[in-house]
């Protein structure tokens, strides 16, 4: 455990969350998913905290049972933008389906995004449920493509990323030159989906490329992560689960020689948090008592500030996650986890006290990514 950084946080901060009660809760704003002042609201409770990222998950595919979340949410570009003109120093996170975009366009909005923020966007791409397909013209793919187009997508991404040379820009006014044209490549990607020539109109991010995440399960997934990102979103509904997948993409970075500890596991969990035990479990009930033909199941962070305190440090300590991402199903999940939780981990000298650089790659640890000429 060498280089073992600090433990990261990030905010998934979208709206009514990941159930179907607690828009009905009275401290929660109904519209809260597509409501600017919630966002801004939920961003800033987390700059002031020091969390590393924000983070915004997406979906394809929206059907009449789904959460009230997916029924009516911003789109993850849009809102991160928006967020990046209210905060100075936190990163900014979104999700994009490569089986339902375009590399190029996804390429342009990372980095545009990157620029806008001063080298704080990030972008978690996936393969997505493929139930999106009836949306977006691609009928004729099947489940079996994912995969395949998520490893081209991501190639390209990164091809798109490097157009520029670091010092490709002269912008030489008493000379009249603004490009030095051999410091500019192009992708010419050729492939079974997508066909990208580039180059990309934007020049290269000051964090190398916007940090790179992708999420899933699989040995595929394991695999595409270990090759191509700067981390990994993993879920599970156990310690056990979480740790199986931790260490599978652990081995593959040692089997690729990449350093272990140089990329970030991250997993999300929506603690309920209390100054005692028992007042957790009074704001679980709030939640349980508002629709009882609803069930919301407890999560697994549950009870008292030490006790939560307790688990995200062995979680953290055995080398299950690097980054912890709290959702909050509470709609005060996430103030009182920074109110209750973060002082001690703080105290404990798991989690930092002040950011200590200016990009998001820079808070993550995370070294910048040298040019990579095709
Ligand atoms: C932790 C985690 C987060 C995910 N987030 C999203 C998401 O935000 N939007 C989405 O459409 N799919 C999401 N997925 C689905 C994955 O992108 C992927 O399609 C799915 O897990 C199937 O791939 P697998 O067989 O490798 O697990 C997520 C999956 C996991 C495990």
């Amino acid at each position: 455990m060498n280089n073992r950084k600090k433990l990261k946080l990030a905010a998934i901060i979208e709206g009514t969350g990941w159930n179907h009660t607690a828009w009905q809760h009275p401290d929660m704003p109904a519209d809260a998913s597509e409501n600017i002042d919630f966002y801004v609201k939920q961003a800033r409770l987390a700059e002031d905290a020091k969390f590393e990222s924000l983070f915004l998950i997406d979906v394809s595919h929206v059907g009449a049972g789904n959460f009230p979340h997916y029924l009516s949410m911003f789109e993850g570009v849009s809102i991160m933008s928006a967020l990046a003109m209210k905060t100075e120093r936190i990163g900014l996170a979104f999700t994009a389906s490569s089986s339902y975009t375009d590399p190029y366009n996804i390429a342009r909005q990372a980095l545009s995004l990157d620029k806008i923020s001063k080298g704080r966007a990030s972008l978690n791409a996936i393969t997505s449920n493929p139930g999106g397909m009836v949306n977006f013209s691609r009928g004729h793919l099947s489940r079996s493509d994912q995969y395949p187009m998520h490893r081209e997508f991501l190639e390209i991404l990164m091809h798109l990323w490097d157009t520029y040379e670091d010092d490709a820009f002269i912008r030489d006014k008493e000379n009249g030159i603004f490009l030095n044209p051999e410091k500019m490549h192009l992708t010419n990607y050729s492939g079974k989906y997508f066909s990208v020539e580039g180059p990309l109109n934007l020049s290269r991010s000051v964090q190398g490329r916007p940090v790179l995440y992708t999420a899933g399960t699989s040995s595929t997934f394991v695999d595409i992560a270990t090759t191509y990102t700067d981390g990994a979103f993993i879920g599970g509904f156990t310690k056990e689960a979480v740790e199986v997948t931790s260490n599978a993409l652990r081995h593959k970075l040692e089997e690729k020689n990449r350093d272990p500890y140089n990329f970030i596991i991250a997993t999300s969990q929506n603690p309920i948090v209390g100054r005692t035990e028992a007042e957790a479990h009074k704001k679980y009930l709030e939640l349980v008592q508002l629709n009882p033909y609803q069930r919301i199941p407890p999560p697994l962070f549950f009870g008292s500030a030490e006790q939560i305190a307790d688990d995200i440090q062995e979680w953290y300590e055995e080398g299950i996650m690097d980054m912890l991402m709290i959702k909050q199903d509470h709609p005060h999940g996430l103030r009182d986890f920074i109110e209750l939780v973060v002082p001690i981990l703080q105290e404990r000298e798991i989690f930092h006290t002040d950011y200590e650089e200016q990009t998001l790659r820079g808070n993550l640890e995370l070294p910048n990514p040298s040019f990579r000429k095709i």
